[in-house]
């Protein structure tokens, strides 16, 4: 039922676009095909759509941090979870020997605030015939590595982070780092990344086998070094106000407005004549129903790991008097049903059916440099219907 509706009211509006019995040749429907898809990539903050050449795995932290804040279909947990709307995940690039990384971090945009960087870095097992080292715990510590042309330190480095790390732990160490991060963002060609020091207790330079971080270069993808920013980007959305109580209110003060004789305007065959017709005065009133918006179909499931569509949701019906509480009229749309009821002025229709509560949705995709982001997107998903 739906599916068809959908179609047939597609099909209405491609013919109303064109002249009558002229049908769109293939080159025109092709054209606003396209036209449409760009707009689409325009909301999600687009100007092409990124091209990925194979489809890798992505960081589990990313998964693991999408099902967080993100329902099955993508709709926002918890606004208050993240503190920005996007994340984005970088590999070293410099697969060194040495404890030294960098990121290439041209993919982010001048205009996202860095709110928070971090570190991920993994910490392996340590070696067996260091299983009975007499070190415990060793101080860890990040630098920033800076141009040694600028300045006259024969060290040129800057300290970020540092804290004890037990020897025979294993798994994922977080270090902050969004001083450094935030330079590069300023200059970019300061960005000469970063340095892990590991020293023992007493302050001296430890065995590097001592406490060891997977590299790019010998372990497996899942263990790589990587680099995640918390960043916004200024998108917001005018956020809709409740103000249901006094619609409430108004309401009832309207409605005790009304003529008397409560005959006086359904069962009025002239009313009625002049109304949208017997068809419209069957029409269900305002509410929400389903609408699928799949990825897939509009082609962008190779770059968009999850979700794979999402129910944007649409509202339907009509708005005529009397609106009811559940149709969450504005005190306007309140005042206009009651004029288009009584026709008290011609032309004047009842209010429209619209969304009057959005919730945003999150997408984890792959940029153009193959990196993870993930990004909520504000005023996706009609949260509710009303009568506007
Ligand atoms: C960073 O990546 C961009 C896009 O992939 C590339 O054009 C640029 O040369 C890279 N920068 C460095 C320093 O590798
Ligand atoms: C480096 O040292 C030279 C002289 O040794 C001095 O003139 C210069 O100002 C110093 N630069 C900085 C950045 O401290």
């Amino acid at each position: 039922m739906l599916g068809f509706a959908l179609i047939s009211a597609s099909l209405l509006w491609v013919t109303a676009s064109w002249p009558a019995h002229h049908f769109p040749s293939e080159r025109e429907s092709d054209e606003v095909r396209s036209a449409a898809i760009k707009r689409l990539l325009e909301v999600f903050g687009m100007d092409d759509p990124p091209a990925v050449h194979a489809y890798k795995q992505p960081p589990q932290y990313m998964l693991d941090l999408y099902n967080t804040v993100a329902d099955v279909d993508g709709v926002t947990k918890d606004p208050y979870l993240l503190e920005g709307n996007t994340v984005r995940s970088f590999f070293d690039k410099l697969h060194s020997e040495q404890v030294e990384f960098k990121f290439n971090l041209s993919s982010v945009a001048r205009s996202e605030k860095v709110l928070t960087a971090e570190l991920h870095l993994f910490k392996l097992r340590p070696q067996l015939y260091l299983t009975f080292s007499r070190h415990h715990f060793c101080q860890v510590s990040v630098y920033q590595i800076l141009d040694g042309s600028k300045t006259n330190s024969t060290q040129p480095k800057k300290l970020l982070s540092s804290r004890l790390i037990p020897v025979h732990s294993t798994g994922w160490e977080v270090f902050t780092v969004t001083q450094a991060v935030r330079s590069w963002m300023a200059d970019e060609s300061s960005n000469l990344g970063l340095h892990v020091v590991v020293r023992t207790l007493g302050g001296s330079q430890a065995d590097q086998k001592l406490i060891r971080f997977a590299s790019g270069r010998h372990h497996h993808l899942s263990k790589q070094p990587m680099l995640v920013l918390f960043t916004d980007d200024g998108r917001r959305s005018a956020a809709l106000e409740s103000t249901s109580k006094i619609y409430i209110s108004f309401n009832a003060i309207a409605t005790s407005l009304l003529p008397q004789t409560p005959t006086s305007i359904k069962s009025s065959r002239t009313a009625r004549s002049l109304d949208y017709g017997e068809e419209e005065g069957r029409s269900k009133p305002c509410q929400r129903l389903p609408l699928y918006v799949d990825f897939e179909e509009i082609g962008w499931s190779g770059w968009i790991v999850s979700p794979r569509g999402y129910n944007a949701y649409h509202c339907k019906g009509s708005c005529s008097f009397p609106l009811g509480q559940n149709m969450r009229p504005t005190n306007h749309a309140t005042v206009q049903s009651i004029i288009n009821a009584l026709k008290l002025i011609r032309g004047i229709e009842t209010p429209c059916c619209v969304p009057d509560k959005l919730y945003s949705i999150n997408l984890l995709y792959f940029d153009d440099d193959e990196n993870v982001v993930l990004k909520q997107y504000n005023d996706m998903v009609a949260g509710s219907c009303g009568c506007h």
